[in-house]
């Protein structure tokens, strides 16, 4: 078993002939021997590792005068773990992120682990690495498996140098060299899409070479709260001249192009989105004896719709009147109300310091939200002032925003009757005088 954990690195991008090359601070990721670990989960040691991608594919722009060769060390150094790959062929799709996200100062993630082959176990060579990469923020992640590239014997009839952890035979400059056997990679890591509507979840691979008609096999899953569920399947084949694959939706509305496939592309559409579509993605690529993941988490988002219980509130300062906002059918959970009072003569809304008090979530067939706030106007806020109430949810850019003005007290109609019967009066008996 392979775990794969989270830790920080660093890398320098160089230049070299052409292409570029990047240095990635890596680690070394094994499972604990001998640790005596008491039952409990599996223990792993971690070795610092460098890996040199070289001749990763840039454009003209992006090359960068300061970037410099990587030189590898003048004397090889068998206890340090320094992997060589090509980057080149198959080519890392957006490699060049690499570089930029060293000069942006993104963090890299990488992490190095032995792979075993399916069915095959004895350690003859070449040996098998996986690499799992990815760039903070930027949502691009790839694994490789790095498969070891035989060394060329010392014609000065030297012993060749033994890396002294992996035992694993060294260049002249001291690194492993390998190239990239297979790799699967996403552009997202995380994407949000609105509930009812599509989504399309990346994933592609890359191979050394394509053999003729080889089988690909993909599958989707869906992790969520413990529960995992397949949600597709396929298996086709490459370069067939007919059209041969098979496909397993179990979810409706669940689907991977077959014709982009070939293309090393297999990414999931998924349409009318549910709430229970929420959860984290693994899409996993067999081809022949490799095969990889990668993990994309999706979140379903729905924005509130937001009114107010009243059209119209009039000033009513010995009567405590209620306004309520509604704030309905949101998707995630999380939404904030405010009620904010302006007066005419300020520019700036106020916070009301009573602010509404909040109704239970309610949750609809849909698995949307809704929830009310309840609040009592205060004495404080006179004619002419605007009531606000002000929601925030992650699926608003900006927060919305409902108001309506407080309104002059209704002329009362017993005042009114009682002041027409008076100058009623006072008419009639200036006319009877
Ligand atoms: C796969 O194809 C779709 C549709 O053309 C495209 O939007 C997506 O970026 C591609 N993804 C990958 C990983 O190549």
């Amino acid at each position: 078993m392979i775990e794969v954990f989270l830790f920080g690195c660093f890398m320098t991008c160089v230049y070299a002939e052409g292409g570029a090359d990047v240095v990635l601070s890596c680690s070394l990721v094994e499972e604990g021997v001998g640790m005596g670990g008491m039952g409990g989960g599996a223990l792993f040691t971690r070795t610092p590792a460098t890996l040199v991608l070289r001749d990763i594919a840039v454009t003209s722009d992006q090359l960068l005068e300061t970037l410099t060769p990587f030189v590898p060390p003048t004397v090889p150094d068998p206890d340090a773990i320094l992997f060589e790959a090509k980057a080149s062929s198959p080519e890392i799709p957006n490699g060049d992120l690499f570089l930029h996200a060293d000069c942006d100062e993104k963090e890299v993630t990488c992490e190095i682990s032995r792979y075993f082959l399916h069915g095959s176990q004895d350690s003859t060579e070449p040996a098998y690495f996986f690499v799992s990469l990815s760039v903070e923020g930027d949502g691009l992640s790839t694994a490789l498996v790095l498969q070891t590239l035989a060394v060329e014997k010392d014609r000065s009839g030297g012993t060749t140098l033994m890396q002294t952890k992996l035992g694993l035979p060294l260049s002249q400059s001291g690194s492993m060299l390998t190239e990239v056997a297979f790799l699967v990679f996403s552009h997202a890591k995380s994407v949000s899409a609105p509930l009812r509507g599509e989504v399309l979840l990346s994933c592609g691979f890359r191979q050394q070479e394509m053999p003729p008609a080889q089988e690909v096999g993909i599958e989707w899953r869906l992790q969520h709260r413990g529960k995992g569920r397949k949600v597709l399947e396929m298996k086709t084949r490459l370069n067939d001249t007919e059209e041969s694959s098979e496909v397993h939706a179990e979810r409706e509305g669940s689907s991977v192009d077959a014709a982009l496939v070939g293309d090393g592309n297999t990414s999931m559409i998924l349409t009318k989105l549910k709430v229970s579509d929420e959860g984290t993605y693994i899409c996993t690529v067999s081809v022949g004896l490799f095969h990889a993941q990668q993990v994309i988490q999706l979140h379903v988002t729905q924005p509130p719709r937001v009114s107010l219980s009243e059209e119209k509130l009039f000033f009513k300062p010995e009567v405590p009147q209620t306004l309520s906002c509604h704030c309905s059918n949101y998707y995630p959970l999380d939404a904030q109300m405010e009620w904010f009072s302006l007066s005419p003569t300020d520019t700036e809304p106020t916070v009301l310091p009573e602010q509404g008090s909040l109704s239970s979530h309610r949750q609809h067939g849909d698995g949307t939200f809704s929830l009310s706030s309840h609040l009592t106007v205060p004495s404080s806020v006179s004619p002419g002032n605007t009531i606000t109430c002000r929601v925030s949810h992650s699926a608003l850019a900006t927060p919305l925003s409902v108001s309506l003005v407080v309104e002059k007290p209704e002329p009362d109609s017993y005042w009114m009757v009682l002041g027409f019967l008076v100058i009623t009066v006072l008419f009639f008996y200036q006319v009877m005088k």
